[in-house]
């Protein structure tokens, strides 16, 4: 089947009782046993809750996995991940990333003694350099990245990955199944936040992960059941919902992307813009390769910076606000905001600096969203 057909039934309720067309939203915490020892297959809802079971059941059969799981938000599922690994463990992460990712591993998980290199995953040589021999257990890789759009060789990096025995695994936010599958390159787990494109309306927080195989199907299980960050059955309805116009979405989200970067990559007041769609990006040829469609996610950087803080206060239809994925178009200023605690010479260093700007583009009409942007950055007295 077809993945807009899976996408457009998600959640189709298959009730013979009462023909309900969508699933019910199970709001119950616990279930009725029917005698000592038996079982409905459904006990208490931090173990299985048949509303977030359907989205988790589509999830995985979207990213083509084992199996699926549904947290309260993409940190959730990032940080259930984490518990895989043991103190004296470390991990390759990509060097451009979600700041609240790095925020993590920095803050959280090295207290705990696990330790992450940052490298530039979308060079297979800066991988095989960072891997410490003996300790190295994980890769986790963004492609395209947050906010750089750097990406990443999934087939290459997958099987470096797997001839050292480390875990993959692709936080897939920015592309979703509709556009790209790392499973299907060889990666162990699939990670999202689910408050962005599978959501798509920026009204609920959710994360998902799907793993590959049995095995690791079991133990995320078990960790998700242990460490209880699942996701409620009403948010699990609501993505679920969202899902079933992700291919839609996606399609216009991308179209508009694709014309706004191309206006951008012509204004006299955008010094570079960061979108896998432009022929000259780099990477452009791989992505193309691995992925279905370039997203509808791009960064563009200004003549200076004094102009970004303005383009930002001067937009009136977009939004400037943080988050991505949603039906209305967000610009975020991810010096002051998505990546505020990366230390200022670590996204120096990467490039993540004041004068650059991200733009989640929406389904709006794209002339609107131009003509939004021009007037933003068309009052040249502001910029004196
Ligand atoms: C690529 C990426 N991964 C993970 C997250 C974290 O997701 P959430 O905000 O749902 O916790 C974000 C949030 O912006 C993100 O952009």
């Amino acid at each position: 089947m077809k993945i807009e057909t899976v996408l457009a039934h998600a959640g189709l309720c298959t009730d013979q009782k009462t023909g309900a067309i969508s699933t019910p939203i199970y709001q119950t915490a616990t279930f009725r046993h029917p005698a000592v020892g038996v079982s409905t297959g459904y006990d208490y809802s931090r173990t299985i809750n048949p509303t977030r079971e359907t989205l988790e059941k589509t999830i995985a059969e979207l990213e083509k996995g084992d199996r699926g799981f549904a947290f309260a938000s993409g940190m959730a599922a990032i940080t259930a991940l984490c518990m895989l690994f043991s103190s004296g463990d470390h991990l390759i992460v990509s060097d451009d990333l979600y700041g609240g990712t790095y925020r993590l591993f920095e803050k959280i998980f090295k207290q705990l003694g696990i330790e992450a290199t940052y490298a530039d995953t979308s060079s297979a040589a800066c991988v095989r350099e960072a891997i410490i021999p003996g300790r190295t257990r994980a890769l986790f890789i963004e492609t395209p990245t947050n906010p750089l759009m750097k990406i990443t060789d999934l087939a290459e990096i997958m099987s470096l990955a797997a001839s050292k025995r480390l875990l993959s695994i692709v936080d897939n936010t920015f592309m979703t199944p509709c556009l790209q599958r790392p499973l299907e390159f060889g990666a162990d787990i699939v990670v999202h936040s689910g408050t962005k494109y599978l959501g798509g309306h920026n009204d609920v927080l959710a994360g998902a992960v799907v793993a590959r195989s049995r095995e690791l199907s079991d133990r995320i299980g078990f960790i998700q059941n242990s460490t209880g960050g699942v996701l409620g059955p009403q948010d699990s309805w609501l993505v679920l919902r969202g899902l079933k116009t992700l291919a839609l979405r996606m399609e216009r989200q991308q179209q508009n992307a694709r014309r706004i970067a191309e206006w951008l990559a012509q204004n006299s007041l955008v010094k570079q813009v960061y979108y896998p769609g432009l022929t000259d990006h780099p990477g452009h040829g791989i992505h193309k390769k691995q992925s279905g469609g370039f997203g509808a996610m791009l960064s563009f950087r200004v003549s200076d910076a004094a102009r970004a803080e303005k383009i930002v206060n001067r937009c009136k239809l977009i939004t400037f606000a943080e988050s991505l994925g949603g039906v209305e178009s967000l610009i975020t200023y991810p010096v002051k905001q998505t990546h505020g605690d990366i230390p200022a010479e670590i996204r120096e260093k990467i490039g993540i600096t004041d004068d650059l700007l991200r733009l989640s583009v929406g389904i709006e009409h794209v002339e609107d969203l131009i003509e939004d942007l021009d007037q933003a950055m068309a009052a040249q007295e502001q910029w004196t």
